[in-house]
């Protein structure tokens, strides 16, 4: 079986191009692209509501003015409703920035987790799950958190806010325990990250847009908004305003091996957080009404305070312990190291890669020549020394096949 899985690899390295690490590359960059011009329109947005003026001459219809520069010119904006004859005909919605955001994630997740027989998704040392489970349980809890979340916001939420907030955020930790429990870690991380950008997409979607449409049908009939629409408009934007800080953690934490490796790594992320949603918090509230700056003191200690939180969580962990822990006390020499890496990398550290798994080198890294192996000796280190995960995830794909 062996043999027939390494035949159909080698066949695989002879093809045109890599589809997987295309479709990575390309589905990464329109992510990013996307995911920039998302956050980047809300924030814009966010710190426009916080900035409008109130004073001079206002209709009663207006919110708050605003003058900006950029570009060249001077931009006069007005935040305000509108009377029935008043709607234009053109209105801008900025609700495709995210669709694609979420699209191209989705996509991600199927390339980079799904594909590859799930070898990044399943870790047999945190648990044995079969691919097909895994893949399952990964998509479903994406369905079924947003449905609990939904459902819990719609009913409760809309009595009771306070309640609602403390019980999601016991389910949110207790879904990234869970994940890390289930996924690799470096999995469980991004799992929690689509699972949250997934409840954001909800938001927008099934929330704030149907609010905007139900705003527009309002003021073309002359009547006031439904108050459930409008009021659950706001609470889903908050909690989309919140999620951004964490949610972009996640979106990196793929490059951060020693804190998805590390043993506490659901704590880890819980720390973060808090640190990020507690930093986007203070931000919120340094305007006060009319555009008014608290005092830089009032509002950048705290989220100083929130931000030391969250690294302080990631410093603990990324320091480098005194004593590895490998129970060899006595030097090791080249030709030894060598031996090890022959044996242990190369299968997939090398020009043409015996693993049936990883028909290119990863990374483009190759131990085949001493030279080779040499240059990457810090890389080693941390890959085979300092941080677990590797180790673990490259013995589960190498069991796995056996
Ligand atoms: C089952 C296949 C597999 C085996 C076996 C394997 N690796 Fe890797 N390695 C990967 C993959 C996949 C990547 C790229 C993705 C990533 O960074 O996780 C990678 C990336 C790397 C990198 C480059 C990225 C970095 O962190 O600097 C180094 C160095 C590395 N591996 C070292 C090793 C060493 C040392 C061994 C042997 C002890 C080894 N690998 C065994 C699959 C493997």
């Amino acid at each position: 079986m062996r043999t027939g899985a390494t035949d159909r690899a080698l066949a695989y390295t002879g093809a045109p191009v890599r589809l997987n690490e295309l479709f990575d590359v390309v589905f990464r960059w329109a992510h990013l692209i996307a995911g920039i011009m998302w956050i980047g329109n809300s924030m814009l947005f966010n710190w426009l509501d916080r900035n409008l003026e109130h004073h001079g001459r206002l209709s009663p219809l207006s919110q708050g003015k605003i003058f900006m520069v950029h570009s060249g010119a001077f931009y006069d904006v007005e935040k305000k409703l509108l009377e029935p004859g008043e709607l234009p005909t053109t209105l801008h919605w900025f609700k495709w920035q995210n669709g694609f955001t979420w699209m191209t994630g989705i996509a991600l997740l199927v390339i980079v987790y799904y594909g590859n027989g799930a070898a990044f998704l399943v870790d047999v040392n945190v648990c044995a799950l079969d691919p097909v489970v895994a893949i399952t349980a990964s998509a479903s809890s994406l369905f079924i958190g947003w449905v609990v979340y939904d459902g819990l916001w719609r009913t409760v939420g809309e009595r009771n806010p306070r309640a609602a907030t403390v019980a999601s955020v016991a389910m949110l930790f207790g879904a990234i325990y869970g994940f890390t429990q289930m996924f690799s870690g470096r999995a469980a991380y991004i799992q929690t990250g689509v699972l949250i950008g997934t409840i954001m997409t909800g938001n927008v979607w099934l929330c704030i847009l149907p609010s905007q449409r139900s705003l527009i049908a309002a003021t073309e009939a002359g009547r006031p908004q439904d108050p459930v629409l409008s009021l659950r408009a706001k609470q889903r934007s908050i909690h989309n305003n919140y999620l951004t800080f964490p949610l972009l953690f996640m979106m990196l934490s793929n490059h951060f091996p020693s804190a998805y490796g590390h043993h506490l790594s659901w704590l880890v992320l819980i720390c973060v957080m808090i640190g990020g949603a507690g930093v986007r918090y203070f931000m919120n509230i340094r305007y006060r009404g009319e555009g008014r700056q608290m005092l830089a003191i009032a509002w950048l200690t705290p989220a100083a305070m929130m931000a030391a939180i969250a690294v302080g969580g990631l410093v603990l962990i990324t320091r480098v312990s005194a004593a590895p822990d490998v129970d060899v006390t006595y030097p090791v020499g080249f030709a030894r190291a060598q031996e090890i890496i022959v044996k242990r990398c190369v299968p997939c550290h090398s020009t043409h890669p015996t693993d049936p798994v990883f028909p290119a080198p990863p990374n483009n890294v190759v131990f085949e020549a001493p030279d080779q192996i040499k240059l990457m000796v810090p890389r080693i280190r941390e890959r085979a020394i300092e941080s677990k995960d590797r180790r673990r995830r490259a013995a589960a794909v190498a069991s796995r096949d056996r």
